[in-house]
């Protein structure tokens, strides 16, 4: 069910990150923090966005042995973001162990924890000719998704259009966080399956990541709100 509109802040550094949620007056849009913007001002541009109080989905698609990771979540644990990501392709031993980092010494967990399955910048002949996976991509994707909730994680990151499949086997609870989303007729950049905000809607998926739509608009205020009035429909 629609929750709420990420942006994906995909800046290079901090100041024009900062000049851009500046725009934003009193409001605290929920925000994504990516690689480009975390290896460039690293951890503290996530305390300083914390500490105006966006919620903040740190999107570092982590990947190692189960012991590095756990250890990398623990670090991470300590930002307080809302959302953390992992790949679902780094084993269910790893989820495992990424969720135990991030489990507070009292036995809470403040951070979701939630798996990209395969990017979709990778297209079936690369998963087969390449990568030397023989089933198909689809059924990958929803193999690593219930790899995901074994584990206990919380959710995905896939497509829109995946976003009811994922939401079936695995339950309406799991979240499905959504990337490649468009507004009718704008630009499609190099996002090639997109969705608008009203289809990720009635498609079901939880949160929809929208960069450049809001980033690169003439209006970046009105194009969220646009956003998310279109995606929320009457739950705002
Ligand atoms: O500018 P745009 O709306 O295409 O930005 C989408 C954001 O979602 C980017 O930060 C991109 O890295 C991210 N993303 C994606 N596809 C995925 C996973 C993440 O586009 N499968």
């Amino acid at each position: 069910m629609a929750k709420d509109v990420i942006i994906a802040l995909d800046f290079p550094g901090r100041e024009r990150t900062m000049d851009f949620l500046s725009k934003f007056g009193d409001e605290r849009p929920y925000v994504k923090i990516g690689m480009e913007l975390f290896y460039a001002a690293g951890p503290d541009i996530v305390r300083e966005i914390s500490a105006r109080g966006h919620r903040i989905f740190l999107d570092l698609k982590l990947c190692d042995i189960p012991n590095t990771v756990r250890g990398a979540m623990r670090s991470l644990s300590a930002l307080g973001v809302d959302i953390i990501n992992l790949h679902a392709f780094g084993s269910s031993a790893m989820m495992r162990a990424a969720l135990e980092g991030l489990i507070a010494s009292d036995g809470s967990r403040r951070t979701k924890l939630i798996a990209v399955t395969v990017l979709t910048s990778t297209d079936e002949k690369t998963l087969h000719d390449e990568l030397l996976i023989g089933h198909p991509l689809a059924d990958t994707v929803m193999s690593y998704a219930e790899n995901a909730r074994a584990a206990g994680l919380d959710g995905v990151v896939c497509s829109p259009l995946e976003a009811g499949e994922v939401h079936s086997r695995c339950g309406s609870g799991f979240l499905t966080v959504t990337p490649g989303v468009r507004f009718a007729g704008g630009e499609h950049g190099d996002q090639v399956r997109v969705t608008t905000p009203a289809m990720a809607r009635t498609l079901g998926s939880d949160y929809i990541v929208v960069g450049r739509p809001i980033t690169g608009a003439a209006d970046p205020v009105a194009a969220w709100r646009l956003c998310r009035s279109e995606f929320l429909g009457g739950e705002m």
